[in-house]
C-alpha cells in the first residue's frame, strides 16, 4: 500500500512547523505556541510515522533519540584541525595581542568580543542542509563521532532553516545549565553516585555517554561560536548572524568592537556579571572580525593567531579546613586531601581540595582547623592556596604524615629525591580497587558495567584480588551481590568476554605499568610484538624507542620484575586476553621503514595526511607530530609550516612529494 499524498504532505508540513517551533523555543527562547500545541504537533507526526514508517527520515524531529546503545565511538578526522585558544590573563597581554595583529594587518582592526563558555567543544557537520555528523575535539585532528548523542540536544538543528548555509561545519560549546547541573548532582548523591565536580565535567561526561537516552535526559544545550570557512562571508560577525538565521543557537552577548579599548571595556562589564548567567563562563574570547585578516594571520600548530582568550582571574574564597584525610592512589602514592566546610566557588560547591603532598602542607604551614583560602583556576581540582593566620585560635593541629598506610597498615616508604610517600603493599585494598578501575576504564579495556560501586562490591566480597580474576567470575557469584540482577550479570560477563579482543596497546596501558600512559603503551606495542618480548626487553632496548625516556624504561623493567604482576599476566594469558600485536599485514622483509620516524608538513597532492600516515605505518614507520633530532625524514608538501624550518635548522633530511613516493615504492 502506498502512502497517500495528503499524508506525506501533512508529514512534511508538520516537520517544518516543529523545526520552526524548536528554533523559536530552544534557540530564540521566544516560543509562539504553547507547550500543549507543540506536543500535539509532535504527537500527530509520531502517529503518522508509526502508521507509515517508510516516511521516517533521519532529520525528522521524532528521531532525536534512537533507542539503541551505541557501542563505543568511531573516530572522525577533522578536515580543519580543532585548535585551542591562547590564554591571556591581563590587559597588558591583550594589548600585546592587539599590537601583534596591527603590525601584521595594519590599520584599524575590528574585533568581535564574545563570552567564553565553559563547556565541551564539538563540531557539527551539515550536508545538503542536514545534520550528518557531530564529533568531539579529541586531539584536535581526530575526535569521537558522537552524532547520536548530539542529536538529542534540542537546539542543534537537524535540518537548516534556510539555504544561506547548506554544506557547512560549525563549532560550538556544549554546556550544562547550572540549574540542571545542581539537580543532576542532587539526584546522583541521593542514588549514592559520586557528584560531578562542575557543569563542564558533567557536560563532558554526558556527551560521551554511550546511552543517548541518558544524554537526552540531561538537558544539555549548545552555543555555536565558529563557522568553518563561511561561504560568502567577509566577517566572523556576519557568519554568526547567518548561523543564527539558519537555526543555530548563537550567544547573544557579543559585541563588534572598533578598538581594543572597546574590547577591554566590554570584558570589564562582564567580569562582575558572569555569575548571573545560567551557564558558566570562564573568560572572554576576542577575535579578529575580518575573514581576510584571519587568513593572513594564520595559525600556529596549537592556536589561531587571530583570536585570543582573556581569562577572568581565578576566584578565591575562604573556608575552614576541618580535617586532612589520606587518599591512596593506584600506584600507592598517598595524597593528603583537605576536608572543607562546603563553600560555593565559581559556580560549584567545594568540600574537598588537594594538598598535593606533605612538603606543600609544610611550606604553606597548613594546620587542621585553619581558615584557608581556596582557589579554582581553570583546573578541575580546587587547591588550598594559603592560610589566614589572623584567624588562628591556637587550637589548630599541625599535620603529620603517618608512618603506616591508613588503608592496610603497611609501613609507608619515601624514596630519596621523591616527595611522594607510598604504600608498597600491592594488595592494599584502595590500590587494588583503583588498579581495577583503571583496567576497565574507557581507554584501557573499556569494560562497561564495572563502575566504582561494583568494583567495590567485588573486592569486598573477595571475588577478585586483581584484574586477572575478572575473567574467571561466574554468574552465580555475581548474583550474590546486592542489586545485581540476572540481566546486569549477563551483560557484565559479556562485556568482560568482549574485552579479550582489545588490541595489544590497550592491554599494555591497562595493566598499569607506572608512568606508561596510552601514548607510551602504543609505542611499546609497535615495537614489541608480544608481552613476552616486552618483558624480556633490556633497559637499553627500551631506551632506543623514540620518546621512551629513562623513567618509563625503568618502570617497565620494574613492573616485570614483580612476581605478583607476572601472576596477573599469567591469568590474563590463560583467559585468552590478547597479549600480542596483531600480525603485521606486510611480511617483515617489506617493512622497509621499520624504526624510521616521519613528520609531515604542508599539503601533498597525491594523498591526504591520513593516507600518507597509513602508507608509512604499513611499511613499519611511524609518524610524529613534531620535528626533533630523532626525526628521520620530514615530508614537505605545498605551503609547509614551521616544521619545515625546524627540519632545516636541525639538519633533518627533507623529502619532497616525489622523493617521498619513491621511498614508498
Ligand atoms: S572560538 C581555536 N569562541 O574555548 C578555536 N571558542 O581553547 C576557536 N570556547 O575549546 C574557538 N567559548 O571550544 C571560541 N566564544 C567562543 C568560545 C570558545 C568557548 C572554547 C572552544 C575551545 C576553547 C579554547
Amino acid at each position: 500500500m502506498g502512502v497517500p499524498k495528503s499524508v506525506s504532505e501533512r508529514v512534511k508540513e508538520l516537520r517544518e512547523q516543529i523545526h520552526y517551533h524548536n528554533y523559536r523555543y530552544y534557540v530564540l527562547n521566544d516560543p509562539v505556541i504553547s507547550d500543549y500545541e507543540y506536543d500535539m504537533l509532535v504527537k500527530e507526526l509520531a502517529e503518522l510515522e508509526q502508521k507509515y514508517p517508510e516516511l521516517i527520515t533521519p532529520d525528522s524531529p521524532t528521531q532525536r533519540i534512537g533507542d539503541e546503545i551505541v557501542g563505543g565511538f568511531p573516530e572522525v578526522e577533522h578536515k580543519v584541525p580543532m585548535l585551542s585558544l591562547e590564554n591571556t590573563y591581563s590587559k597588558d597581554e591583550l594589548m600585546e595581542f592587539d599590537k601583534r595583529v596591527r603590525k601584521e594587518i595594519g590599520g584599524e582592526i575590528d574585533y568581535v568580543t564574545e563570552l567564553k563558555i565553559d563547556g565541551f567543544a564539538v563540531s557539527l557537520v551539515y550536508r545538503d542542509g542536514l545534520f550528518v555528523q557531530g564529533s568531539t575535539r579529541g586531539n584536535g585532528l581526530v575526535g569521537d563521532d558522537i552524532t547520536t548523542n548530539l542529536r538529542t540536544i534540542r537546539s542543534i538543528p537537524l535540518k537548516l532553516l534556510s539555504d544561506e548555509f547548506r554544506d557547512i561545519e560549525v563549532r560550538g560549546e556544549v554546556y550544562m545549565p547550572k540549574e540542571v547541573f545542581a539537580k543532576l548532582n542532587r539526584e546522583r548523591e541521593r542514588a549514592g553516585e559520586p557528584p560531578f565536580a562542575n557543569p563542564r565535567n558533567a557536560a563532558a561526561g554526558t556527551v560521551k555517554q554511550l546511552n543517548p537516552k541518558v544524554v537526552s535526559d540531561r538537558r544539555l544545550d549548545i552555543f555555536i561560536h565558529t563557522v568553518v570557512n563561511p561561504p560568502g562571508c567577509k566577517s566572523h560577525y556576519e557568519a554568526l548572524k547567518i548561523a543564527q538565521k539558519v537555526g543555530f543557537r548563537v550567544n547573544p552577548h557579543m559585541k563588534l568592537c572598533k578598538s581594543l579599548d572597546e574590547v577591554i571595556e566590554y570584558c570589564d562589564t562582564w567580569e562582575p556579571k558572569r555569575h548571573d548567567l545560567e551557564y558558566e563562563v570562564d573568560g572572554m574570547v576576542i577575535k579578529v572580525n575580518s575573514i581576510d585578516a584571519q587568513q593572513k594571520l594564520g595559525t600556529t600548530i596549537k592556536n589561531p593567531r587571530w583570536a585570543v582568550a582573556y581569562k577572568f582571574p581565578a576566584e578565591q574564597v575562604t573556608t575552614k579546613l576541618e580535617d586532612i584525610v589520606l587518599q591512596v592512589g593506584r600506584t600507592g602514592v598517598i595524597t593528603p586531601v583537605a576536608v572543607l566546610t562546603p563553600v560555593r566557588l565559581s559556580g560549584s560547591t567545594i568540600s574537598r581540595a588537594t594538598l598535593h603532598n606533605q612538603d606543600e602542607i609544610k611550606r604553606k604551614d597548613i594546620r587542621i582547623g585553619d581558615t584557608v583560602f581556596i582557589e579554582k583556576g581553570g583546573e578541575v581540582i580546587p587547591e588550598v592556596v594559603k592560610v589566614v593566620p589572623e584567624k588562628r585560635t591556637g587550637k589548630e593541629k599541625p599535620f603529620k604524615m603517618p608512618e603506616y598506610c591508613p588503608a592496610c597498615g603497611s609501613k609507608l616508604v619515601q624514596y630519596e629525591g621523591e616527595v611522594a610517600v607510598r604504600c608498597e603493599n600491592i594488595r592494599c585494598p584502595p590500590q587494588v580497587r583503583r588498579r581495577i578501575e583503571h583496567f576497565v576504564s574507557r581507554n584501557a579495556m573499556d569494560i562497561e558495567g564495572l563502575g566504582e560501586k561494583v568494583v567495590d562490591q567485588l573486592v569486598n566480597a573477595g571475588l577478585i584480588e586483581d584484574v586477572g580474576d575478572l575473567y574467571y567470575l561466574k554468574k552465580e557469584e555475581l548474583l550474590q551481590l546486592e542489586r545485581m540482577a540476572e540481566k546486569s550479570a549477563t551483560n557484565l560477563l559479556n562485556a568482560i568476554e568482549k574485552s579479550k579482543e582489545r588490541d595489544f596497546a590497550r592491554v599494555i596501558f591497562a595493566i598499569g605499568i607506572r608512568n606508561v600512559g596510552i601514548h607510551a603503551a602504543k609505542l611499546l606495542a609497535q615495537h614489541f610484538t608480544s608481552i613476552d618480548s616486552l618483558k624480556n626487553a633490556s633497559f637499553d632496548e627500551l631506551r632506543q624507542i623514540p620518546e621512551i625516556g629513562p623513567v618509563i624504561a625503568q618502570s617497565v623493567i620494574n613492573f616485570f620484575k614483580d612476581k605478583e604482576n607476572l601472576k596477573v599476566i599469567g591469568k590474563l594469558r590463560k583467559a585468552g586476553v590478547r597479549l600480542e600485536a596483531a600480525k603485521p599485514k606486510i611480511p617483515a622483509v617489506e617493512r622497509k621503514l621499520e624504526g624510521k620516524t616521519f613528520v609531515l608538513t604542508g599539503t601533498l597532492k597525491s594523498f591526504t595526511r591520513e593516507e600518507a600516515k597509513e602508507k608509512i605505518e604499513i611499511l613499519g614507520g611511524r609518524v610524529s607530530s613534531s620535528v626533533s633530532k630523532k626525526t628521520d625524514y620530514v615530508v614537505v608538501g605545498e605551503s609547509p609550516g614551521s616544521k619545515y624550518t625546524k627540519a632545516l635548522e636541525l639538519g633533518v633530511k627533507t623529502l619532497n612529494e616525489d622523493e617521498f613516493k619513491k621511498l614508498l615504492k
